[in-house]
């Protein structure tokens, strides 16, 4: 459902180019997790980008989901993003002012939902995660495994086919991570959502169906 062909990623700021991906081509099936992993600045959070529709790579195809993100405007990427993709992001991006319920209500704001369904989705999906007792809780009373749920039930919340995680294992205990990979199978299975996962972690990528490991924005490894 995902297949990039000969992707390249240049960026250019100040006179200096940097090659974030260099000809990576890949196949992410329907249903899988799919795991990237490799040093920092290898291009991992690149190729994430460009999956989600928030950069446009300088050569080579992406498709996803039937849609070819290259060829698409402005308008119709900020579309295939809200209705096709959950992101959780490398240090989660949740709003301190805002309690749980209303972090991970966000994504739903201005979409044509009415407000019982915003309502019924967010305790759903906050029990899913197993935060039900924290739902008014202010986020900055949270610890990093609760807060990284938080993420997750955001990401989930527009029922997005694509999942897309930067690091959703960063800074937890063992126990923590257990239970978050734990939710990420379950996700998995239950609502067969694709997931791409960026991680370091080796615990990570024991649960992903393939991976490949980048390396100075080439495709180094497979397994
Ligand atoms: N917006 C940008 N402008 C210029 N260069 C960028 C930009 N984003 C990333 N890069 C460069 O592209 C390369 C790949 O960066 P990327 O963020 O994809 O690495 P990463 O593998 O996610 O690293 P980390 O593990 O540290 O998060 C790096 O050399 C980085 O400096
Ligand atoms: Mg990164």
């Amino acid at each position: 459902m995902i297949t990039i062909n000969s992707l390249i990623k240049e960026y250019n700021s100040r006179n200096k180019s940097v090659l974030a991906l260099d000809n990576v081509s890949i196949n992410i099936p329907s249903g899988s997790i799919f795991g990237i992993i490799g040093k920092s600045g290898s291009g991992k959070s690149t190729l994430l980008q460009i999956v989600g529709a928030m950069e446009k790579p300088t050569s080579g195809s992406i498709v996803v989901d039937g849609f070819s993100i290259e060829k698409m405007n402005k308008t119709n990427l900020s579309k295939f993003r809200r209705e096709k993709i959950g992101f959780v992001f490398q240090s989660f991006y949740l709003q301190n002012y805002l309690n749980v319920y209303e972090n991970v209500e966000l994504p739903m704001i201005g979409k044509n939902i009415k407000s019982f369904e915003k309502k019924d989705r967010v305790h759903k999906v906050l029990e899913l995660v197993g935060l039900k007792d924290k739902i008014y809780s202010k986020v900055s009373e949270l610890s990093g495994g609760q807060l990284q749920r938080v993420a997750i039930a955001r990401g989930l919340i527009n029922n997005a086919k694509i999942l897309l995680m930067d690091e959703p294992t960063g800074n937890l205990d063992s126990a923590t991570r257990d239970s978050i990979l734990k939710l990420i199978q379950n996700i998995n299975r239950n609502f067969g959502a694709t997931i791409v996962v960026v991680t370091h972690d080796k615990e990570v990528s024991k649960i992903c169906n393939e991976t490949i490991e980048l390396e100075n924005g080439r495709v180094v490894k497979r397994t």
